[in-house]
């Protein structure tokens, strides 16, 4: 069966700043191959700086690769037209690690969830508001939140408002890049408790990036290792990836704190 999203032989390049270092390339991404299945959740773990998100904004449509394909329903994306494209975007939403910076502290919640309502489905912004209040509930927030400004919110709440934001045009996959990873502990366990639920009731895929080993080890079903530009690994669970992973993977086991009560422990 063909993946619902994925990235093939993927290449990037980015241009190093710098006086010194002008014209200098930096090869990020070197023949990325990775695929998510439909209603599946994968995670993708790897050193800082190995392209991670770099990947990410690949597969979202917002970064094109220098080399290499992304396939939607067995589609190349860039062979998309004008309306099928926004269907596309539609269809893929993400949820960023900085959720003051990725929301308009102008705007409230209902605005904020109503934007891609109405950019998707033309609706008025009175209208926009009012479909985001259940969305809010569904999140685990309140109808009224709507009228709410974003500094009235928790970094968790507001966390939830972007989840909110990602599953209103009804996606069939969402990244978290980092989601979770500036939360404190209880408020992580939380909104990942929120990500399952979703997950369980609405049968969407999705791409978890995350340097939390054991954040992707709770809640996903395939975990993607990237190092040296490529998915040097993929396994069906952290434990396994633990005795596959090479050098990387034990580098990054090491640097996890000791597993608490309850955690599995992959060492
Ligand atoms: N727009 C850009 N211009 C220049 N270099 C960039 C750009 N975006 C990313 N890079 C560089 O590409 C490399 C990969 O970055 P990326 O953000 O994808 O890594 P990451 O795996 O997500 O890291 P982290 O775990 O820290 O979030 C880094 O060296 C980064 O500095
Ligand atoms: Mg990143």
């Amino acid at each position: 069966m063909t993946a619902l999203l994925s990235a093939v032989d993927v290449q990037r390049f980015y241009r190093r700043g710098g006086i010194f270092r002008r014209g200098e390339r930096l090869h990020v991404l070197k023949g990325a191959t990775l695929e998510i299945g439909r209603g599946k959740a994968v995670g993708l773990v790897g050193r800082s700086g190995c392209g991670k998100s770099t990947l990410g904004r690949i597969l979202l449509g917002l970064e094109r690769p220098d080399w290499g394909s992304v396939f939607f329903k067995g589609k190349d994306i860039s062979a998309k037209d004008g309306g099928e494209f926004a269907k596309f975007r539609k269809s893929v939403q993400v949820v960023f690690q900085n959720v003051q910076g990725s929301v308009n502290p102008r705007m409230t919640a209902g605005e904020i969830i109503g934007e891609p309502l109405r950019n998707f489905f033309g609706i008025s912004k009175r209208e926009a508001v009012e479909r985001s209040r259940p969305l809010l509930e569904q999140v685990g927030l309140k109808g009224s939140d709507a009228d709410k400004f974003p500094p009235h919110f928790s970094g968790g709440e507001l966390q939830r408002v972007c989840i909110a934001r990602a599953l209103a045009p009804e996606p069939e996959v969402i990244v978290f890049d980092e989601a979770v990873s500036s939360l404190d502990m209880v408020v992580q366990a939380r909104v990942l408790e929120l990500v399952q639920k979703i997950r369980d009731e609405r049968g969407l895929a999705f791409l978890f990036i995350s340097h939390d080993l054991r954040v992707v080890a709770g809640l996903c079903d395939e975990v993607a290792l990237m190092d040296g530009g490529v998915i040097a690994a993929r396994e069906r669970s952290v434990a396994t990836l633990a005795k596959t992973g090479g050098a990387t993977i034990a580098r990054m086991l090491e640097s996890l704190p000791p597993a608490g009560p309850g955690e599995r422990a992959f060492r």
